[in-house]
């Protein structure tokens, strides 16, 4: 298996760091040394985490935001760049972003606007992190209710894996994360779905093999999207299955991103029984699948209200929207979609979820 992997995307070459079973025992910051000044590192991480690995950071410059998905706006980035102009960080200074999605997501952004653009890196801590938010260049940060309103695609230098920060992982956590596995499994890889239908949390949180193994080929089915349509105009729409509902769920009831992504998961299939032939089987073992991993299949949602929300996404094309739908497990492809269509399936979703 390969521990480091360069990874190269229109805009910037990644270094993927998977550090090997022996090599953790090592601090994490000592397979940075040879590349990176230690005087030129500021880590970014949040008062949860900084807590809980605080030896770690021992000696390191640090920026520390409030642990939450609320802590994801501009007046984060306004205290942080304040933090970062008082310690004398200048256009040589390397943020590297220590924690879940909201950590990542923030560190990115900073790290495209401080002073024009500085470098950054990544250490995800969270499994969605490990397998979703730390890849492919998208960072950013919610404005008022609207989520990642405001942000660019800019590449980190590295993603460094380290296995043992899941260690501390809190098991709903670990449930979020398996939401995104689950989303590659749907729209790529049907061997993937039987893997995960055979199995449940606990076997990957015994087995350090499998689990790595298992993040490494998330990684790979991101990055391969990633790099073939890195600006989203193509491919890369189909990595928002579930998503569509979810950040509307996500507006109005402040649901983890891992929860919301379930449930706009189900309702994208009942859609796609509608307008892409799904088979109801299909549906059928997405929510079993949901269920095994201690995701939510069902929700109350008021539809009008979501509906709201659906006509200001990002991908609305006027009177349609870019839905990605399922032909099969394992096959996802994405439609325009008139807006009545996507309302109807919302209430067909909201008939069987009270
Ligand atoms: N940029 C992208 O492409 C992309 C993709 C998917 C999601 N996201 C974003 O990621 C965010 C969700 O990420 P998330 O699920 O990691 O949430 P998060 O960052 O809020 O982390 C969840 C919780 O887990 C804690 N945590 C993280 N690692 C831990 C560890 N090792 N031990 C103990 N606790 C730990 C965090 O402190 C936090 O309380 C959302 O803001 C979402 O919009 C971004």
């Amino acid at each position: 298996m390969t521990n480091d992997l360069k990874v190269t995307f229109p805009s910037g070459v990644v270094d993927y760091i998977f550090l090997p079973k022996d090599e953790r025992k090592k601090n994490l910051f000592e397979h940075l040394a040879a590349s990176y000044d230690r005087n030129h590192i500021v880590i970014v991480t949040n008062d949860h985490i900084a807590k809980l690995y605080e030896p770690l950071f021992k000696g390191y410059k640090m920026l520390v935001m409030p642990a939450s998905e609320r802590s994801k706006d501009l007046d984060t980035i306004g205290t942080l760049s304040r933090q970062l102009l008082e310690m004398g960080a200048g256009r040589n200074t390397l943020l590297i972003g220590v924690g879940g999605g909201v950590v990542t997501d923030i560190t990115g952004f900073l790290a495209s606007v401080y002073m024009r653009g500085v470098a950054f890196g990544f250490v995800p801590t969270s499994l969605l992190g490990m397998v979703d938010a730390a890849i492919g260049g998208k960072n950013g940060v919610n404005m008022g209710l609207n989520k990642n309103l405001l942000g660019t695609i800019t590449q980190p230098k590295f993603i460094l894996y380290d296995v043992r920060f899941l260690q501390t992982l809190p098991d709903v956590e670990w449930s979020n994360g398996f939401a995104e596995i689950i989303k590659y499994a749907c729209i790529f890889d049907a061997q993937l779905f039987d893997e995960l239908a055979g199995q449940h949390i606990s076997f990957y949180k015994q087995d350090d093999e499998a689990l790595r193994t298992l993040i490494e080929k998330c990684v790979a089915w991101k990055n391969n999207t990633v790099i073939a349509d890195e600006r989203e105009t193509g491919v890369r729409k189909l990595l928002n299955f579930g998503h569509t509902a979810a950040h509307a769920i996500e507006k109005l009831y402040e649901v983890p991103h891992g929860k919301a992504v379930a449930i706009g998961m189900m309702i994208a299939c009942i859609i796609s029984e509608r307008v892409a032939d799904l088979d109801a089987e299909a549906t059928e073992r997405l929510k079993q699948i949901l269920h095994q991993y201690q995701l939510p299949v069902s929700m109350a949602i008021n539809t009008a209200k979501a509906m709201d929300v659906l006509l200001m996404d990002k991908k609305r094309r006027d009177e349609l929207i870019d839905f990605i739908v399922l032909e099969k497990i394992g096959q996802g492809a994405i439609r325009s979609l008139p807006f009545d269509v996507v309302e109807k399936g919302l209430l067909a979703y909201s008939a069987i979820a009270r």
